[in-house]
């Protein structure tokens, strides 16, 4: 009898986890498995025809990818062919295949309604107005800021500020701190970034809180996140800008949060204060009433007392 309400439970337990398993491993899942047999591992196994054996080679770093993070990303319900040509299917691939047209975001979100918050057009507009564009035109795209196979969007999201923090400076620093890929674009010598910020005080401190979009890209009235990154001589270099009551990070960083959440509790910047404690930004509005009412008693006390002095005289 135990035994067998023991193997009922079991059973209970066990088989729906299967069959779920089974029924909701979406049909994309499964075919893009094919791809990342071999584009999701070191190494892949293919049959050698011409020698008529199993071979195990090495994957291009370059051309692996990581299924958690494909899966985790925006376009993570797509079929891998919905973007690359169907024969890929196929091993070995084509050599002509590596001069497939790339679709641009444009093609599929431009002028949709169900993506007008984002602004498509308009950060192609700003797009081609940064120093990226500009100086390297065809050659710098979207994709290059925003991985096919891993991109998420952060800003836009509930997630701690400095999670996006991290992700978006990662964006850059892919680029700013890998000689590899800069050099991909420009022969010119890639910039320390530590070194050409060595002038803001505790720089490890500011790149953990702030964003590199925040001093270099001009701000926007229509977009979330401002893409017109400038030129060097245009960064933001003055405390102040921050360092204030009317701080830029309101109209950047914060900018999501503050238009989510309300002022809580008289803050100026309740934004800014859920999350982090920045010198001059943060102050509380009855605190500046009573200080005001505080400072005018003390004038009007030394008014009242100069004038008992001047009757007594
Ligand atoms: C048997 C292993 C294998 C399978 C399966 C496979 N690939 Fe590849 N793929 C490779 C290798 C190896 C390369 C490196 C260049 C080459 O050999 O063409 C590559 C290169 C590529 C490239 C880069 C081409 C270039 O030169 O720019 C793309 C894109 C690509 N594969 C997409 C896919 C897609 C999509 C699928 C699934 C439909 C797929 N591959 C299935 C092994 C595989
Ligand atoms: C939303 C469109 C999209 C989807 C979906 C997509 N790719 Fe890509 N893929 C691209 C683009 C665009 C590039 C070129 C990136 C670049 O030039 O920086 C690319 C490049 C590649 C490359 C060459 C690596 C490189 O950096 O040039 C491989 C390999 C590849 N994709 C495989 C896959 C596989 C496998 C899948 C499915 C798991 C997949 N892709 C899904 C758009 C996509
Ligand atoms: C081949 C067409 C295609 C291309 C190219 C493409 N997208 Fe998408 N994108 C889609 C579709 C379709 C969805 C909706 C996916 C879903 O709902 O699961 C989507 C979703 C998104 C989302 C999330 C929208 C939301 O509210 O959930 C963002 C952000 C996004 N894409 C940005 C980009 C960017 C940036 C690029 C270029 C670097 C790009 N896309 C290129 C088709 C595309
Ligand atoms: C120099 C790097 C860079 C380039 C180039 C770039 N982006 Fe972005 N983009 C970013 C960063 C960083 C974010 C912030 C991501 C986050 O936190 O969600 C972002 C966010 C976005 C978002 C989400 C905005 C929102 O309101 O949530 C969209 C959509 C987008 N980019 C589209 C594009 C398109 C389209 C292009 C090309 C015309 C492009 N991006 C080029 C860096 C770049
Ligand atoms: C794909 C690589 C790549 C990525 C990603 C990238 N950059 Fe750049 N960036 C470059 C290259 C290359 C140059 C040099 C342009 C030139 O002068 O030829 C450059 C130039 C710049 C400059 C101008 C410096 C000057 O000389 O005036 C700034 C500022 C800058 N990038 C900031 C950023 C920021 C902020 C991000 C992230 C939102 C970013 N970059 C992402 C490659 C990249
Ligand atoms: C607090 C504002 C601020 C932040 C945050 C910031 N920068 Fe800068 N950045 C500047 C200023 C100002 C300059 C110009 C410095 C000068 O010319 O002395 C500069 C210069 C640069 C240059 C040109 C360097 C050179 O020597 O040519 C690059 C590239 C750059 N920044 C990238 C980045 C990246 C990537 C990040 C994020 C990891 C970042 N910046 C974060 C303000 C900032
Ligand atoms: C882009 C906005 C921005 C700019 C520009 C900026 N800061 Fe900051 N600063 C911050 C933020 C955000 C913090 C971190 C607050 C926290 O700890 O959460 C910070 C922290 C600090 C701190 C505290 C460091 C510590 O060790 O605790 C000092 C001091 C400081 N900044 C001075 C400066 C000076 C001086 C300048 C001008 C050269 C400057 N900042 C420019 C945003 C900025």
């Amino acid at each position: 009898m135990k035994r067998s309400i023991f193997s009922l439970l079991f059973l209970l337990i066990l088989i729906p986890g299967r069959t779920q398993d089974e029924q909701e491993t979406p049909d994309h899942v499964k075919e893009n498995k094919t791809c990342l047999q071999c584009h999701g591992n070191q190494y892949y196994y293919y049959y050698n025809d011409w020698v008529e054996r199993d071979i195990k080679e090495r994957m291009n770093p370059y051309y692996i990818i990581d299924s958690s993070d494909y899966y985790h990303s925006v376009h993570h319900a797509f079929y891998c062919i919905d973007c690359h040509s169907t024969e890929y299917e196929e091993f070995p691939h084509a050599g002509y295949l590596r001069m497939e047209y790339q679709y641009t975001c444009l093609d599929c979100h431009g002028g949709d309604e169900t993506y007008a918050q984002y602004n498509f057009e308009q950060i192609q507009v700003e797009f081609e107005r940064s120093v990226h564009s500009t100086r390297h035109n065809e050659a710098f795209t979207c994709w290059m800021c925003h991985d096919p196979h891993s991109y998420q969007v952060s800003a836009r999201s509930e997630r701690p500020i400095t999670e996006t923090v991290a992700y978006d400076n990662e964006i850059c620093l892919s680029c700013h701190a890998n000689v590899n890929k800069f050099k991909l674009l420009t022969d010119r010598d890639n910039p320390n970034v530590i070194e050409s910020h060595d002038w803001l005080p505790n720089q490890p401190l500011h790149f953990r809180k702030v964003r590199c979009i925040e001093c270099h890209a001009k701000l926007s009235d229509t977009l979330l996140v401002a893409h017109e990154i400038q030129p060097k001589s245009q960064a933001v270099k003055k405390c102040v800008e921050c360092h204030s009551s009317n701080s830029l990070l309101l109209a950047s960083l914060y900018k999501y949060q503050a238009q989510e959440k309300r002022s809580k509790a008289g803050f100026f910047n309740a934004a800014i204060m859920n999350e982090a404690y920045v010198i001059g930004a943060n102050r509380n509005y009855y605190l500046n009433v009573i200080s005001a009412i505080i400072f005018g008693l003390v004038i009007f006390g030394i008014a009242i007392h100069a004038i008992l002095r001047i009757i007594k005289k």
